[in-house]
Formats: structure tokens, sequence, C-alpha cells
């Protein structure tokens, strides 16, 4: 896994983007932006303003990271070129209401919030509104995210620019066209919890088979890691991966008859396709504006 130091940030320090940011909402997505932003100093702590409901919440990241913080959204949204929008979707319509009247077509809008639509949020802002909708993954929070971004037609090119610079600050980015993020929501949104549970089963049998609960853990997180690891590094299809450790006769090959027996690949392939059936049900629901 990359690792990231802390590092002391001056004054006279270059940032790559260089404009004001407004986090609206700092939760668990909008503080892992908040540290890549900081981390690969798009832009100055001075000029980064988190917004939150909850002031206990504020304090902290304020003392962390240097930045402004304040609870008043029109604030936030009023002194920033950039406005990240973290909130959860229900809550997603109140902070719209609250910045309508402050938003300016100069500014960038970019939303993380699950499922609505940009016609949405341009519906709610006014139509000559930049908007970039994304979708990203929780392993923002260790750099190693994976995000797709999707571009509203008022989004100049230097604006993608900076709005794929902020998800790369946090893991790897893809382009896509906003009809496939149900799909990405499918395969990378919910993809985590999949990926924890094909840990969690290894771990289970390590220990059927005598391993100590801590030596399976240590053992199960790393084959994942390191597996993943090289089919990035190596660019490798995983099928010709997985064929250069299977010897014949071997335990992989019965361990791989069993999953192909049990149908792993197909229950995959079935899990990410009902959940970006989901995923187009709920912003169906979602994305009527009242
Ligand atoms: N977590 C993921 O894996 C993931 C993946 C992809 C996309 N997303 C999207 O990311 C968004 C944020 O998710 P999260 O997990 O970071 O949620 P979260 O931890 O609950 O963060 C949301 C934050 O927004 C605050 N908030 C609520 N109303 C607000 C308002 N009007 N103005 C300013 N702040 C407000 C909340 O405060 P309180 O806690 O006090 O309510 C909370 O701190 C969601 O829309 C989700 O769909 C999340």
């Amino acid at each position: 896994m990359q690792k990231k130091k802390l590092e002391v940030y001056h004054e006279h320090e270059e940032h790559h983007i260089d404009r004001s940011i407004a986090i609206i909402g700092s939760g668990n997505m909008g503080s892992a932006l908040l540290k890549g932003i900081i981390h690969a100093k798009l832009a100055p702590p001075k000029k980064i303003t988190a917004c939150d409901i909850n002031e206990a919440k504020l304090k902290i990241l304020a003392n962390e990271w240097k930045i402004k913080t304040t609870t008043d959204i029109q604030a936030a949204v009023q002194a920033s070129d950039i406005v990240l929008l973290c909130v959860k979707p229900q809550t997603l319509s109140k902070a719209l209401q609250a910045i309508k009247s402050v938003i300016r077509s100069d500014q960038l809008v970019i939303s993380i919030v699950a499922g609505m639509r940009i016609a949405y949020i341009q519906q709610m802002l006014g139509e000559r509104i930049a908007i970039v909708r994304t979708m990203p993954n929780i392993a923002a929070t260790v750099d190693e995210g994976a995000a797709a971004l999707a571009f509203g037609e008022h989004v100049s090119p230097a604006q993608q620019k900076i709005a794929i610079s902020i998800f790369e600050a946090v893991g790897d980015v893809v382009t896509v066209s906003e009809e496939q993020l149900d799909a990405v929501t499918g395969l990378s949104g919910s993809g985590p919890a999949y990926i924890y549970m094909v840990i969690e089963a290894l771990i289970d049998g390590g220990v059927k088979m005598g391993l100590s609960r801590e030596i399976s853990t240590k053992l199960s997180v790393q084959t994942v890691l390191g597996s993943a690891t090289l089919v990035k590094k190596s660019g490798l299809h995983p099928a010709i991966l997985r064929d250069q450790v299977t010897t014949p006769g071997g335990t992989t090959i019965n361990a791989i008859h069993e999953l192909e027996s049990h149908g792993l690949r197909s229950m995959l392939i079935d899990a990410v396709a009902i959940a970006t059936k989901r995923s187009e049900e709920l912003s169906k629901i979602m994305n009527k504006v009242s």
C-alpha cells in the first residue's frame, strides 16, 4: 500500500490547483478527501473550509489540519471556488436549498452523494452551474479509493482536471458517462463489502484448518492485498496470474474446482448486477424534485 507521511506546510509552497475549497459534510468521505487534498498539496489549508452541522467534528479537523471551519453552509460556499458536496443523500436537498441563493456560475460543484443525479442538483441550483458527479468508495479513507467521475455539460476541461486531481489524491480515478454510475456503484461503490466477506471467509477457512485467528487474519488480508497489487503492477489478466499458481494435480486446482462448482464467479457477477439494479431503482425514487 502506498504510504504517505504527514508533512509540514509552508506559506510559500506551490499548490497544484490553488483554489479555495468548501467541503460540505465532513464525515467519513469529506474528511478523507480533505486529508487527500492537503497531502497532495492541491490547495493550502488556509484556503479550505470544512462545513458540518457537528461542531465537535469541525474542532478536531481544525486542530489537525489548520483549515477554516464553519457550521454556516452559505458562508462556506460563498468563500470558495470549489464546493464538494459530501453529505448523506437524505440531507442533500436541505443543503442545496441552503446554498441555492449564494452559488455562482463560476464555481465548480462536485457531488459524491450516492444516487443523486446531475439534473437534480442542477434543477436545485440553476441550469448554468458546473456539476461533477462522482462515486468514490470507502477505501479513499486509506488513499486506496476507486472513484468514477461524470461531468455535467457546463464543466470546462480545466474544471475536469481539477476534479480528477482531487480524487486522484485518494486513489484511482476513471471517467464515465453518468448512466454508468449505477454500474460503478454496484462494482466499486459496494465492492469493498464483497471483499470484506471474502476476507472473513478466508480467515474462517484458516481457523477451521487449525490456524490461530490472528495468524489467519494476517495471512488472509495480505493475500488479498498482495494479489490485487500483483494484478495492478503486472498489468496481466487475473486468469493468467491464476494459471501461473495452479500446478497440475496440485492443491490450487482442487480448490478452484470447488469454487467453480459453487459458482463463485457467477455469484460475484450477479452481485454486481443486482446492486446496479438497486442503485437504478433508488436513484429513480431519490431524484424527484419536490
Ligand atoms: N461511505 C462510503 O463508502 C461512500 C461511498 C460512496 C459515496 N458515498 C457518499 O458520500 C456521502 C457521505 O458519506 P459519509 O459516509 O461520509 O457520511 P457521513 O460520515 O455521515 O458524513 C456526512 C456528514 O455531513 C454532515 N451533515 C449533515 N447535514 C449537513 C448539512 N446540512 N450541512 C453540512 N453538513 C451536514 C453530517 O453530520 P452528522 O453526522 O452530525 O449528521 C456528517 O458529518 C454520502 O452521500 C454517500 O452516499 C459514501
